[in-house]
């Protein structure tokens, strides 16, 4: 029996031989399409329509079976992710450092599990070493290993860097003589790109660091879920601290990717999601965007989606889907998509988008 690989071959030949006679022009556009149409016949996405492959993962862990850690699960994202990990059984741990949340949290997931001692809660900080090794002992002791890693934690930041500097009024084409930054100002801004590399990137390092190798060693499928961001692939103004850390750590996680490819990494980059986060800002301030609980996407949603994107291996997902579109474009018409970036049209998109969508 031929393999598909083989199949693609043949086919790949054919169209090269037959279009041997015809115009450079054409015989160029064949060779696109035919890598095109290889592309697309390759994509697990493509194999799954037709039946060819299942979600793999799940034959390997049900999801009654599955170990799940989310780190930053005491509020938003990660408090619905547990929630929805608890509901088809997993056994799940969450953490966050507001002791009270987390408590409530795992009161709540095991109310939704039914089955005991399904669910954990640590009070811990996934920037502090120490904490991080606290975790992975209790998980060794009371699980055996770890299936899936999410990391959920992160913080915001939401002025303009010069603003943060406190040199105001700069920003935009009337550069002023007058306005200079003070030492006390830059200062200012490298505390609060500190503060911003800690939550954002030296966490997920951390996290990384000391669950891979568990991971690795206890998981007949091990996962990781980063929960990234647009801002990190289409940077905004008055998201330069916040776009710059979380794409450092997207970065950090898409080597990793490289570096250990048994384990399914899955980079998932919403737009604006409904909750509380601005109030983690670690240069609080004024808000420049309308009320992210008005127009943002829904956290069960979010959750949902993160959790398909695990269980078939996606390795970047965009919600909403569309912005994957605006990601592509930024490399063809940057200017197009930094003008949208600047007059902040995304979100007018996307606050249409999901006006039509409710
Ligand atoms: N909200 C949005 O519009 C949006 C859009 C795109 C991407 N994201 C990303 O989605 C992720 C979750 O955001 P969210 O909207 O769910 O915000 P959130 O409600 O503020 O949740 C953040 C969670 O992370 C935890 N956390 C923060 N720092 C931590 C630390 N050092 N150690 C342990 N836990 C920590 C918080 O708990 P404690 O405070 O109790 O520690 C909380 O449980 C973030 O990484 C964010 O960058 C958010």
């Amino acid at each position: 029996m031929l393999t598909l690989h083989q199949v693609l071959a043949r086919f790949a030949n054919s169209v090269s031989l037959s279009s041997s006679h015809l115009h450079p022009l054409f015989t160029n556009k064949r060779t696109i399409l035919t890598g095109l149409i290889s592309l697309l016949l390759l994509s697990p996405k493509f194999l799954r329509l037709l039946g060819l492959t299942g979600p793999r993962r799940l034959s390997y862990i049900p999801p009654g079976r599955e170990r799940v850690l989310i780190l930053g699960a005491s509020s938003g994202i990660g408090k619905s992710l547990a929630e929805h990990y608890s509901k088809r059984g997993a056994y799940v741990c969450v953490i966050g450092r507001r002791a009270v949340l987390v408590d409530e949290v795992v009161q709540e997931c095991r109310g939704l599990s039914g089955k005991e001692g399904r669910t954990l809660g640590v009070t811990a900080d996934f920037t502090q070493v120490d904490d991080m090794v606290r975790v992975r002992n209790i998980i060794r002791e009371e699980w055996g290993g770890l299936d899936t890693l999410v990391v959920a934690a992160g913080v915001s930041a939401l002025q303009p860097l010069m603003d943060v500097a406190g040199a105001h009024g700069i920003t935009g084409r009337n550069p002023s003589e007058s306005v200079q930054s003070t030492t006390e100002g830059i200062q200012c801004a490298k505390d609060v790109a500190d503060a911003a590399t800690k939550g954002n990137y030296v966490g997920p390092l951390v996290a990384a660091v000391t669950f891979i190798p568990l991971l690795q060693a206890t998981s007949p499928s091990p996962s990781v879920l980063l929960i990234s961001s647009l801002a990190s692939v289409i940077p905004a103004p008055t998201r330069t601290l916040y776009a710059s850390t979380k794409a450092a750590a997207l970065v950090l996680y898409q080597a990793l990717s490289i570096e250990h490819p048994r384990i399914r990494f899955t980079h998932f980059m919403p737009s604006t999601v409904e909750g509380d986060f601005r109030a983690s800002a670690v240069d609080a301030g004024p808000v420049r965007e309308q009320d992210p609980n008005r127009h943002g996407l829904k956290r069960a949603d979010v959750a949902r989606r993160c959790i398909r994107a695990v269980d078939e291996g996606e390795r970047t997902v965009f919600m909403p889907w569309t912005m994957g579109l605006a990601h592509l474009a930024y490399w063809i018409i940057p200017g197009v998509i930094e003008w949208a970036a600047r007059r902040n049209i995304f979100r007018l998109f996307l606050l249409t988008q999901n006006v039509l969508e409710d």
